[in-house]
């Protein structure tokens, strides 16, 4: 499914924090379409998805669609209770989100053994999503830095063995116009937390206003635009084992489904 005959499906009711689209959202929305393909390729019927830094509700939304059991912790009450409108209305059984902080993710979720890890953390304070004392976008890179470690770690040891994780990030700067390295220090993180870096695939966003932007940016400072994130995948264990566990890759038509 594309973004616009997802738009035009009636499955996407818009998003608090932007206009309501999902082309022209710009880094906000998490993509329907690598939502729905790292479903088809790293889980299959039946698994559970935990996601520790939940967002919008598109990934626990396509994980109902396609017969998944989603779990999303997210830090702000109103998105949550937006998520769970969207989630009731949508779907048969709404995926389960949960307001709290995800330090604290051990205590929050009772459940282990989950078979996915998908998530899309803040990009350091590219956008800060509130004041929060425990948002980690409003934190500075380096209260940022030490939280993101701790709240991959403690997802990855809910994942079961063999198991496959995705965490999308695109690179940030900082205020001396230096990157952050987000995807580095991502793979660092998850590496430490003990599942290891297997795949990487770039998501190209739309350009936009970039190549006006870009222009006159880059005569001043030489500074290149960016039109990608990084999709980052793990596994915790062996990938002969979980791709083994998985079968064949099934891609289920979601229109059929409605
Ligand atoms: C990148 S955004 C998600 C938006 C995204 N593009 C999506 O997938 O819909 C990351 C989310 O992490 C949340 N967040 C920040 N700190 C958190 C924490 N300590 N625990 C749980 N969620 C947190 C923010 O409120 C925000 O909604």
């Amino acid at each position: 499914m594309t973004n616009a005959e997802f738009e035009a499906s009636g499955l996407y009711d818009g998003y608090s924090g932007n206009a309501g689209t999902l082309s022209d959202s710009g880094t906000s929305v998490f993509d329907p379409v690598l939502c729905e393909l790292s479903y088809a390729w790293y889980t299959k019927e039946g698994d559970t998805i935990i996601d520790p830094f939940a967002g919008g509700s598109v990934r626990g939304i396509v994980a109902e669609k396609m017969g998944r059991f989603y779990t999303g912790v997210e830090l702000r009450a109103e998105q949550v209770e937006a998520n769970i409108i969207q989630g009731s209305e949508l779907c048969d059984a709404c995926p389960k989100w949960v307001q709290g902080d995800s330090a604290h993710i051990d205590e929050l979720l009772p459940e282990d053994g989950f078979d996915f890890m998908f998530t899309c953390p803040p990009y350091a304070d590219l956008e800060v999503y509130s004041d929060d004392p425990a948002d980690i976008s409003n934190m500075g890179i380096d209260g940022f830095l030490e939280m993101y470690e701790i709240i991959l770690r403690k997802t990855v040891e809910k994942l079961a063995d063999d198991r496959f994780a995705v965490v999308v990030i695109g690179d940030a700067r900082g205020k001396d116009g230096f990157y952050y390295n987000l995807p580095g220090k991502t793979v660092e993180f998850m590496e430490r937390a003990g599942a290891r870096y297997y795949n990487e695939a770039i998501l190209v966003t739309p350009a936009g206003s970039l190549p006006i932007r870009a222009g006159r940016q880059f005569a001043a400072s030489r500074k290149l635009g960016k039109i990608h994130q990084n999709v980052l995948t793990f596994c915790k264990g062996s990938p002969r084992e979980a791709a083994g566990r998985l079968g064949e890759v099934v891609i289920p038509d979601l229109e059929e489904q409605e």
